[in-house]
């Protein structure tokens, strides 16, 4: 298992699973979140079971504090693994037809921007070094468009290619890269959405399965595996197939708390 890990977005659900799944005697942790409160009530868990933790409040849209404090931390301890984990759900209101615009923008940058903020700090290090892994959680709405969040859809399928084209390129530099798709974890973000939700497992069933997936190097970490195909197969159908099929799984998201 690795030993120096940094996870961003882990102060909260899948990030949060992750961070307490890798903590253990021995395991060096960066952690980065934006809720002060949340990121050291993990932290300090993650002590109690033997790690060294260092934690960094930054908005993963900062690419200059990104890149100074990832850059930091990689001296003093050289990442064999990052989680560019951090992102936002946004989608319809209730009250609206489309998603909100402005947070759409944000969406786009947090989840899409964020992945390269969190990634371009570490290559230089990682091909120096021929050694790491990176793992880029995209989503299952990454290979199916859904039609209430067309930007996080988007956002998704963005940082999939971005991960694979990553991954055939870095192999010769000894970099492994696997992008993650899950499918309903329940989170915060998850609770945000209404409408059906299938197949839905908690953060630290994900955590075991991505952690499982890495250890293999697999290219894509899909789960679970029959809403994982049913997405794939959507995801090519002719478009009215795939509207008509879409139609039972419409929602909405609701605002923040
Ligand atoms: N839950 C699901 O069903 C599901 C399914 C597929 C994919 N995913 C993906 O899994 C990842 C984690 O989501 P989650 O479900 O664990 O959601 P979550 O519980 O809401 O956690 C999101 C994390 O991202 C951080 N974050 C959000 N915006 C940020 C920003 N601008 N700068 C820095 N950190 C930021 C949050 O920090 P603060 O809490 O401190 O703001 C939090 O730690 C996301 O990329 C999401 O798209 C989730």
């Amino acid at each position: 298992m690795a030993r120096t890990i940094l996870i961003t977005g882990a102060s909260s659900g899948i990030g949060r699973a992750l961070a307490l799944r890798y903590a253990q005697g021995g395991t060096t942790l960066g952690l980065l979140g934006r809720s002060t409160d949340r990121l050291l009530a993990v932290a300090e868990d993650c002590r109690k079971r033997g790690s060294t933790v260092r934690t960094g409040v930054i908005d993963v849209r900062d690419r200059t504090e990104m890149a100074k404090w990832i850059g930091a931390f990689d001296r003093d301890s050289p990442v064999d693994l990052v989680f560019a984990n951090a992102g936002v759900m946004e989608g319809r209101r209730p009250r609206d037809h489309i998603e909100p615009p402005d947070l759409a923008h944000a969406l786009m940058e947090i989840n899409v921007l964020g992945v390269l903020n969190t990634v371009h700090p570490l290559l230089p290090f990682m091909m120096a070094r021929r050694h790491g892994q990176i793992a880029i959680i995209s989503s299952l709405a990454g290979f199916i468009p859904l039609a209430d969040a067309p930007s996080y859809s988007a956002s998704k399928a963005a940082v999939l290619s971005y991960g694979l084209s990553l991954r055939a390129q870095l192999a010769q530099h000894g970099i492994a890269v696997s992008v993650v798709c899950p499918g309903y974890v329940t989170t915060p973000m998850m609770l945000r959405e209404s409408g059906p939700k299938p197949f839905v497992i908690e953060a630290e069933k994900a955590a075991d399965l991505i952690v499982r997936g890495l250890a293999r190097n697999k290219a894509t970490v899909v789960f679970p595996f029959w809403f994982g195909l049913i997405a794939r197969i959507g995801g090519i159908l002719p478009d009215r197939i795939r509207r008509l099929s879409m139609k039972p799984f419409r929602f909405t998201v609701s605002d923040p708390p």
